[in-house]
């Protein structure tokens, strides 16, 4: 892959926030190709050879809940045959077992790829038993069963990566229609690793386009409609801090994305399709500055985010609206209730919710979502103990004790009781419209 460098970089603290870098070329060619160009400062290459080791270190998940299974197969052969797949369903058991249909056809094709996919259900009692030994409670219902939810099927998929010694974990929608942008994906998150000098990244897809059929006619329309406002809420709370306008943030809602394990075990997390802006709000939250950082290592060494923009169209199922405005409102309510969001942009955010009938006018954004400790807090080894004698256990390495847990690191950081906010911002800084 060719790659630009970022022309523009946010500073916020210890955080880096890369401009969204275009893709020159899809194929770079070997690390050692006889025709190798001279060295070019403005654009990166990443051989083949390279996105194949860093492939190697790697999970991708896949959730599913309800997906067809042609579609989910599509995603399947679009997936470097290096890295380990994790598939985490949702999908109903009762009346017909839909989740036993979807292992069996993704066993089918693995035979074929020959390939050992990892597939869960997300209620799976032996994993809920699991999660519950790891003291990692939060994410189970009043039941005693995991939560619903695409970013509940994450966090359970990023434990399981970490068992399998994976380096790197990304993340794929099941509902992709094109096999190819799934793979282009998967080669933009190397690129994005490659490019990184820190331990604490996360890279980010911007689709190039997502096509739709308007008046008979093909139209590539750039940003999906939940996007753009939280693109410009995130935008607004950086310059609130900063003093100067920003457009930086082009992937506040990027469910195609990617993190090293370091940086996924130093999150807090929140439910549902609000994770992905979540995890720009937690990072400021933690590691801005504002609020006292948890890890002195995570401030010394930096986070970069990368927001790299894919050549393939994304094309995917239509859920319609009403989805569209709850997980807009999903991603309006982590900003709103973040300790670190000052009460001018409140007021925005307030306004736009009400302007875009997310809300009736009367209405204030609730606290409905949940959060979830960083993953560190987690008791990996009696997570795995549990896990011993699942079909999948073969994959796991034998040491897990990286991340042993802490009674102080069970708390979360956006818990205002918790975080010391170090200094309070003065209000009237905000740059508005
Ligand atoms: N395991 C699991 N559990 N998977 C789920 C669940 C769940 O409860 N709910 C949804 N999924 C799966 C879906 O099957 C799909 O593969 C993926 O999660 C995304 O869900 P969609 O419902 O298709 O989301 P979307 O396409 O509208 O939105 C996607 O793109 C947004 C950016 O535009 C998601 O990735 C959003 O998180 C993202 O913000």
């Amino acid at each position: 892959m060719k790659i630009e460098i970022s022309r523009e970089i946010e500073r916020f603290g210890p955080i880096k926030i890369h401009g969204v870098q275009k893709v020159f070329e899809l194929d770079g060619g070997l690390k050692n190709a006889d025709n190798d160009e001279e060295y070019n400062p403005i654009m990166q290459r990443i051989a083949y050879d390279i996105q194949h080791e860093i492939q190697e270190q790697m999970a991708i998940v896949v959730p599913v809940r309800n997906e067809k299974i042609k579609l989910i197969e599509g995603v399947l052969s679009g997936i470097p045959h290096h890295c380990q797949v994790i598939i985490v369903s949702n999908s109903p058991r009762e009346p017909m077992d839909r989740f036993k249909l979807e292992k069996d056809a993704i066993e089918h094709i693995g035979r074929f790829m020959n390939r050992k996919f990892l597939v869960v259900h997300q209620k799976d009692p032996v994993l809920t038993k699991a999660v519950e030994a790891s003291g990692y409670k939060h994410l189970l219902d009043k039941k005693g069963n995991i939560k619903n939810g695409k970013a509940e099927g994450m966090i359970l998929s990023t434990m399981l990566a970490y068992l399998c010694g994976k380096k790197y974990v990304g993340f794929i929608d099941s509902d992709n229609y094109f096999p190819g942008a799934v793979l282009e994906y998967v080669q933009e998150y190397c690129a994005g690793f490659f490019l990184s000098a820190s331990p604490f990244t996360m890279v980010r897809i911007s689709w190039h386009s997502k096509p739709k059929v308007v008046e008979s006619n093909l139209f590539f329309a750039k940003r999906g409609r939940a996007s753009e406002h939280t693109n410009r809420i995130l935008n607004r709370l950086i310059s609130y801090y900063t003093g100067y306008g920003t457009e930086i943030i082009k992937t506040g809602n990027a469910g195609e994305h990617a993190l090293t394990m370091e940086m996924a075990m130093q999150l807090d997390y929140s439910s549902g399709y609000s994770i992905e802006p979540y995890h720009y709000v937690n990072v400021l939250e933690r590691y801005g500055g504002i609020l006292a950082p948890p890890s002195d290592k995570v401030m010394k060494e930096g986070v970069e985010f990368f927001q790299i923009e894919s050549r393939n169209p994304h094309l995917h199922e239509v859920k319609g609206d009403q989805h569209v405005k709850d997980m807009s409102l999903a991603a309006m309510e982590v900003i709103y209730h973040s300790p670190i969001c000052p009460p001018a942009l409140k007021a925005n955010i307030l306004e736009d919710v009400h302007n875009r009938k997310l809300l009736k006018k009367e209405e204030d954004i609730e606290s409905q979502l949940h959060y979830y400790p960083a993953l560190y807090s987690a008791d990996f080894k009696k997570f795995k103990e549990e896990l011993k004698n699942e079909e999948y256990a073969p994959l796991f390495v034998q040491d897990v004790s990286k991340y042993t847990p802490r009674e102080k690191d069970k708390k979360l950081m956006r818990d205002t009781k918790a975080a010391k906010i170090k200094e309070i911002p003065k209000e009237g800084k905000l740059e508005v419209k």
